[in-house]
């Protein structure tokens, strides 16, 4: 039997770090309302013409130097991203010329915050099957760029940034189930309306309904977190950390209730970059296995919720 395992991590924060201070100037909101309904205290926005794939690369080639291989060594590119650079090539090749691993599958996966949760998901079969042996994948998003700077529903939460991993075959686990789930009734609930087939309209801007949104990720990442635990057998104690979604630090609390786990065990970084989307998951991870939290031997649960709505989890022995 085959499984994948993470043989090392990236990631990346543009340089320019937007305060709540600076917020205050620019909607009606407040320091203190954002960090006590949030949790959020800073984020990071891309620079001009710094793309989402700009960010993706130097959290790939992180991840591959961690990993102790080449970026040639890879072989299989999976990107989860709702920002790409451009309608086509996808930022899986795009990114992949960069890297110079051509010839091989590389794509992007379009599921909002689940993005990346999806292309791990995808990229431990092809591991498993024996299909690919050095699988990048990435989470990396620009939603500064979509972002409705008037709008202080959204503007105080919503951030850039890139995570990605490498997944290498193992004897033993590795990557112990991946759990996938969308439910399009909620679509028009957080969406960024405009596209090829759509038209652009007026300006590209992402709409939530911030408190119906909330309710349901509670709701759907609770019942996530308890259908990875029964698929493999396991008490909620089992759990060394948890490494969650970073959209609102309420939302992960609920979560870390449900498990029964202290704070002290999940990784909290939203206060640092707020909601990057597909590219919080990684992130987390990342600067948790970098800062010496999390140990190799330690079982991970990894979990994200967002437009579609999409959600996922992961359980993975570090
Ligand atoms: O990653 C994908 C998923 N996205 C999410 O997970 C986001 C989920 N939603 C949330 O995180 C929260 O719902 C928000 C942070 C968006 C809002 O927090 P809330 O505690 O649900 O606030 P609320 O919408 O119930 O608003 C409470 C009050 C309202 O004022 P009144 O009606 O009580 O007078 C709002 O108008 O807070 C007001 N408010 C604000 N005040 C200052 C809403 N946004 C702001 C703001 N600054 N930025």
């Amino acid at each position: 039997m085959i499984y994948s395992r993470i043989a090392g991590t990236g990631s990346y924060l543009p340089a320019r770090i937007l305060t709540n201070a600076e917020l205050e100037k620019m909607v009606d909101t407040s320091d203190e309302w954002i960090r006590a309904r949030t949790g959020i205290e800073r984020r990071h926005i891309a620079a001009d013409g710094e793309t989402t794939v700009d960010l993706a690369e130097h959290a790939a080639r992180r991840a591959i130097e961690a990993a102790g291989l080449k970026p040639e060594d890879i072989d299989f590119i999976a990107f989860g991203t709702t920002t790409p650079d451009l309608v086509f090539p996808n930022c899986g090749v795009l990114l992949q010329k960069r890297l110079g691993c051509l010839g091989v599958p590389a794509f992007s996966v379009e599921t909002a915050c689940a993005g990346f949760m999806y292309a791990l998901s995808i990229a431990d079969k092809y591991v498993r099957c024996g299909e690919a042996k050095r699988a990048l994948v990435v989470g990396a998003e620009t939603l500064s760029r979509m972002t409705d700077w008037e709008d202080r529903g959204t503007a105080i939460l919503f951030a850039d940034g890139a995570g990605a991993v490498v997944l290498e075959p193992s004897a033993t686990p590795g990557i112990l189930s991946t759990h996938l789930h969308a439910d399009g009734r909620y679509n028009e609930m957080l969406y960024c309306a405009g596209g090829v087939s759509t038209g652009f309209g007026a300006k590209l801007a992402i709409k939530m309904s911030g408190k119906e949104v909330f309710k349901v990720a509670v709701q759907k990442l609770g019942s996530v977190v308890d259908e990875t635990l029964a698929a493999n057998g396991l008490e909620r104690s089992a759990i060394d950390w948890l490494v969650p979604h970073q959209a609102n630090i309420r939302i992960v609390q609920a979560t870390a209730d449900k498990l029964g786990l202290p704070m002290e065990r999940v990784i909290v970084t939203v206060q640092d970059h707020g909601n990057t989307s597909a590219a919080s998951v990684p992130l987390a991870l990342d600067i948790g296995i970098r800062d010496g939290r999390i140990k190799r031997g330690e079982l991970l649960l990894l979990e994200a919720f967002g437009g579609g709505f999409t959600w996922g989890s992961a359980l993975i022995r570090y």
